[in-house]
């Protein structure tokens, strides 16, 4: 799968776009206007410089030649006429997402593979609204892509094992451990696993049985694993698991939201990224 196109030119979208470039992929980069689509260069000199600052073998000219193997159209007959493969970063909406691939349907050959990168959306849903739903699944990348390199493959009934094979191995070739998921499981399996960790982390920090340090302490020494659970919140950012709890049936969880907002989120303390969250990173 030479010739890959890419829907959504956003935070994930343009790391897809970039990544398969650099590992040598002809990319086509789809956005719903011209005006979306001049942010790009933008976006790829800031990927440049992680690429530059994260991974050891990088050259300028790897660089360049990545970005001279990307093309931007906001035409999505353009965009998908000769892709080997189709994969969608667009909004987190299922009637966005249905009514998208309703549109790719009717352009890319009969051949090209469809992928959508949906979080939390079940590929099942989407499917139908494909004319190949044997060619449909997802593929579903992890923020910061060139260095949290997890790229979860995971079929949907429809799908045809053949297909999901040549997916494994697309994402081998763009410089991912593919994670197979051979049924449909919301969450994949990353958030399957981490999910349960965090909700537990904030039950028993909003209940005041242990402090934030022995919780995250509890986890790392006795798994071996780098980081604990509030230092997991920290790189996701407070805003994410607050927006997640705050309506939720479950009062511990909402009490969770609650603290999170008046001692974190209305301070300015939004995790990691912003200086400061669980813990002070300005040190
Ligand atoms: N942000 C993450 O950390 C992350 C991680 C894994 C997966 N994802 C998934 O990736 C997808 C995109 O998320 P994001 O964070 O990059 O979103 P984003 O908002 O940063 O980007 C979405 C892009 O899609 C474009 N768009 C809007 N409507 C469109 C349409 N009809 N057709 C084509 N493009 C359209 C927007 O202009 C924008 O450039 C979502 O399904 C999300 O669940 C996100």
């Amino acid at each position: 799968m030479q010739h890959v196109t890419v829907l959504g030119t956003g935070v994930l979208g343009a790391q897809i776009i970039f990544q398969s470039a650099y590992r040598g992929k002809d990319v086509v980069a789809y956005d719903i206007s011209d005006q979306i689509l001049a942010a790009l260069p933008q976006r790829f000199e800031l990927l440049k410089q992680y690429y530059r600052q994260d991974l050891s073998d990088v050259t300028e000219a790897k660089l360049e030649a990545a970005i001279a193997r990307i093309r931007a159209t906001s035409d999505l007959a353009d965009a998908v006429h000769d892709a080997d493969i189709v994969i969608e970063a667009i909004p987190e909406r299922l009637d966005i997402k249905q009514s998208t691939w309703e549109q790719v349907s009717k352009f890319a050959p009969p051949t090209t593979v469809f992928c959508t990168n949906s979080s939390t959306l079940l590929p099942s849903a989407i499917a139908p609204f494909t004319d190949r739903p044997e060619r449909f699944l997802a593929l579903h990348f992890a923020n910061s892509i060139w260095k949290n390199n997890t790229a979860e493959v995971m079929m949907q009934p429809k799908t045809d094992p053949g297909v999901f094979d040549q997916v494994v191995t697309f994402a081998e070739e763009i410089g991912m451990v593919p994670i197979r998921l051979y049924k449909e499981q919301p969450g994949y399996v990353l958030n399957s696993l981490l999910v349960p960790l965090l909700n537990a982390a904030a039950g028993l920090w909003v209940r005041d049985i242990a402090s934030i340090e022995d919780i995250d302490a509890t986890w790392r020494i006795a798994t071996g694993a780098p980081l604990g659970p509030f230092q997991i919140f920290d790189v996701v950012g407070m805003m994410t698991p607050y927006n997640l709890s705050k309506d939720s049936p479950d009062p511990g969880r909402r009490a969770f939201a609650e603290r999170l907002k008046k001692d974190y989120i209305d301070n300015g303390w939004l995790g990691r990224d912003s200086g400061r969250g669980f813990y002070d990173y300005h040190k």
